[in-house]
């Protein structure tokens, strides 16, 4: 299952996104923790054995370069962009798959850890940070994930996990709401935009302190999209300040709300022919609006029609 945590910056998606992947590492699910986000914190916030590693956006080449495999739709590897999806030929991802062991700063057997990737200094005013999250694009495309993996992706904050076609890879989508303003706004921009893709999401408050809280939410979430709510822990103050909290430490309203989570996610299922269809729909726009001029050839020529994900039936 692949799910995306989405909303305004504060609201706490990098904090349900950590204590997430830590309640599934807990029962010994296989996680996949991708920080998509531009200020790097999720690694720093779950409680995982960590090594050194590479960033995806920093180093795509070898991934690209093991991704084209052989499909003769993919010339060269310098015409491998971020929407180019998989066709005859190409080699795919898997949970074990050894070319991610580079990019993987988890050093426990369960979850593998992902960065999208810095900006670097050549970077700056150049590219945007879409340029980095295309990695994740890249990955999602080309991964054979199982249901019973959880792949769990802090995204930016606001409106820009929607500036590419990202937000089309996941089963779900988790919008995180504080009781503000700012969230609520982000929720109805969020909520208009994933509706007009018929895509599959929640919206889950966060940071709840008292009943007028709730009722504030609750007043402004349309009823049928509200999942469950996070409550203000002081447990997680004391994590914050590296105190050792495991996430079965919790307080109980809020384990409630991570098994309330989880329960929601199980009965999805993977519907590989969207993904696929909205990959091919990407990959056409992007090669029409920039790639084709800037590479001098017709991208969108990669598509391979005759494809289908195993899991397509
Ligand atoms: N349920 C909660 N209880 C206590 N503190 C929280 C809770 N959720 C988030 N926080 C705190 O709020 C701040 C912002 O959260 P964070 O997850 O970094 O937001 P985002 O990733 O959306 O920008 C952090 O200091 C975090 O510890
Ligand atoms: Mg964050």
């Amino acid at each position: 299952m692949r799910i995306a945590f989405v909303g305004k910056g504060g609201s706490g998606k990098t904090t349900l996104t950590s204590l997430f992947g830590e309640y599934l590492i807990s029962q010994n699910h296989r996680v996949i923790l991708i920080d998509g986000d531009i200020n790097q914190h999720l690694l720093s916030k779950v409680s995982i054995p960590q090594k050194s590693a590479q960033t995806l956006g920093n180093n795509l080449h070898p991934l690209k370069n093991h991704l084209k495999g052989n499909n003769k739709k993919i010339s060269n590897v310098q015409e491998f962009i971020k929407t180019t999806p998989p066709g005859l030929g190409s080699n795919l991802l898997h949970f074990d798959s050894d070319i991610l062991n580079q990019y993987d700063f988890s050093d426990h057997q369960n979850v593998r850890f992902f960065k999208a990737g810095e900006n670097t200094a050549q970077d700056l005013g150049v590219r945007c940070y879409h340029s980095k999250t295309g990695s994740i694009e890249i990955l999602l495309n080309h991964l054979i994930d199982l249901d019973n993996e959880y792949i769990l992706v802090d995204m930016t904050a606001g409106a820009d996990s929607f500036a590419s076609g990202l937000f089309t890879k996941f089963d779900l989508i988790i919008i995180v709401a504080a009781p503000n303003l700012g969230s609520i706004d982000v929720y109805q921009q969020h909520r208009d935009h994933l509706k007009n893709h018929n895509l599959p999401f929640f919206v889950v408050a966060n940071q709840i302190e008292d009943q007028s809280d709730h009722n504030y939410l609750q007043n402004l979430i349309e009823q049928e999209h509200y999942l469950t709510s996070f409550y203000k822990s002081s447990a997680l103050k004391l994590k914050e300040r590296g105190e050792k909290i495991t996430v079965n430490q919790l307080e109980n309203e809020n384990l409630t709300s991570l098994q309330a989570l989880k329960e929601s996610i199980n009965p999805i299922e993977r519907d590989w022919t969207r993904i696929r269809n909205h990959s091919h729909h990407f990959h056409t726009q992007n090669s029409l609006k920039w790639a084709n001029s800037e590479l001098g050839t017709q991208l969108e020529n990669q598509i391979d029609e005759t494809f289908l994900y195993p899991g397509e039936k």
